[in-house]
């Protein structure tokens, strides 16, 4: 702990990846100091408020302030001067215009670090970004800073997952860092040494290795949601019931039962455009067949959406025009106020466009989600949001949707009819009150 807290590090980028990062290394004893060229994000966090929804990590930013030592800045000449040891997390959002990864804020955070480092400094990024991308910047970096390759540069990429940010940090399956210098490597043991210590497997790789670890763990889970979602098509018409069959293959412990929850498919961040820039960079390299079945992937991930549409149009008669429909869950899963490719809200706007009347409700979402449809309706509760509705869908599996009481929300629905978006309920209980259940996979 005393040579933890002898570190500073900077921490590039406050978004989710980067403010939980920063808290958790200030926890962990380092001292810490979060860059951000949002000045309002910044503002917020030096007051202990957090810009989005994160189990946890409140109470951290909260506990940690106080002591000084994690601080918010906007200034990389701060940064700079603060720490020897930076560690990028800012976005690689997909670009509009292809499925390939937007790089501008990584080689800004690069171009406007870079120029201030007059000692020996290490660059860490923990970004997900295409495979070749740290090579370049690692020229980057050096040919930027004053102290020329004596700023050298590595890639770790992070693993962590939405509404279990700060579990993940503390406890990460896996470290990687990608480097072939003593140096870098140091720093990085160094980060996590009580990691290490714990156990964690701490894995040295080249440049490009580290940055395919990420991609293809992402893909490789992406696949696995779409495996099973393809079984569901398949259960559906062949009479079979895709959660058993899920559940018998969970048994075999090559296969496993994670990530093999059949559904409405995967959306946020991450995975969707994740799969989509590895397929932009496969094609890049010219191995573009090797990748091609990712396309499938997503194809099979979307028509899960198209599916859930079809099964509520077909509940209530085979038409949405002035109908009444309520939607449960906004965020693309569970605790977590992220909407971004959010499955659920894609139902919901479609549905609306077809003529409905819809009305969301969320947990936690709600906001983001206003802001970003504000054609759909919201209503504060669960009971509000479900009155008067022809058809329900759970479309984010919400501990709060799973306890609902069937025979409660029947009091004020129109008609008792549910789409289980996530296999989350227990089909026997909805219909011995009731209800006409549906679910994706399922007879
Ligand atoms: C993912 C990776 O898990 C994480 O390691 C990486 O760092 C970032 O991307 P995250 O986007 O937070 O994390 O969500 P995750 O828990 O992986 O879920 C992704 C999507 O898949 C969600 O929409 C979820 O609802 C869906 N999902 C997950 C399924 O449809 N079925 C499953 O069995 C599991």
């Amino acid at each position: 702990m005393v040579e933890a807290e002898r570190m500073r590090v900077s921490v590039i980028g406050t978004g989710y990846l980067g403010a939980t990062t920063a808290a958790c290394l200030a926890e962990m004893g380092f001292e810490v100091l979060g860059v951000d060229v949002d000045e309002a994000k910044v503002d917020m966090l030096r007051q202990g408020r957090l810009p989005f929804f994160e189990p946890g990590l409140d109470e951290l930013l909260s506990e940690n302030l106080p002591t000084g030592r994690l601080r918010f800045t906007t200034s990389f000449a701060e940064a700079a001067e603060f720490a020897d040891l930076h560690l990028i997390c800012v976005g690689t959002p997909q670009m509009d215009d292809s499925g390939a990864a937007d790089l501008s804020y990584v080689n800004s955070a690069v171009d406007q670090l870079a120029p201030h480092l007059t000692r020996p400094s290490v660059v860490v990024g923990r970004s997900t970004v295409p495979v070749g991308t740290a090579a370049t910047l690692a020229a980057r970096l050096a040919s930027l800073a004053p102290v020329g390759d004596e700023a050298e540069l590595g890639w770790s990429p992070e693993f962590l997952r939405e509404g279990f940010g700060v579990e993940d940090t503390l406890h990460p399956n896996r470290i990687v860092i990608g480097t072939d210098s003593p140096r870098v490597e140091k720093a990085v043991r160094a980060l996590w040494q009580q990691q290490i210590d714990e156990g964690v497997p701490f894995l040295v790789t080249d440049l490009q290795t580290a940055e395919l670890v990420k991609v293809s763990a992402n893909a490789f889970l992406a696949t696995k949601i779409s495996f099973i979602n393809a079984m569901a098509e398949v259960s559906e018409v062949a009479g079979a019931d895709v959660i058993k069959l899920a559940e018998a293959l969970s048994h075999d412990d090559r296969i496993g039962g994670k990530f093999l929850g059949p559904g409405l498919g995967f959306g946020g961040g991450c995975l969707p455009k994740d799969i989509r820039a590895f397929m932009a960079r496969a094609d890049e390299l010219g191995v573009e067949p090797a990748l091609s079945f990712l396309r499938e992937v997503d194809a099979i991930n979307q028509r899960r959406r198209a599916r859930t549409i079809d099964i509520a149009r077909q509940l209530i008669g085979g038409n949405f025009a002035g109908r009444t429909v309520a939607v449960l869950g906004a965020a693309f899963k569970p605790n977590s106020d992220d909407i971004r490719d959010s499955p659920a809200l894609a139902v919901a706007s479609t549905i609306a466009s077809l003529g409905a009347h819809v009305t969301v409700y969320d947990p936690q979402a709600m906001d983001r989600a206003r802001e970003e449809h504000p054609q759909l309706n919201y209503a504060p509760t669960l009971r509000d949001a479900a009155a008067g509705a022809d058809v329900v869908l759970l479309l984010t599996e919400w501990a709060e949707f799973k306890e609902a009481n069937p025979e409660n929300l029947a009091e004020v629905v129109a008609q008792r009819k549910m789409v289980d978006g996530r296999n989350a309920l227990d089909p026997t209980y909805w219909r011995s009150s009731g209800w006409t259940y549906r679910a994706l996979g399922r007879q």
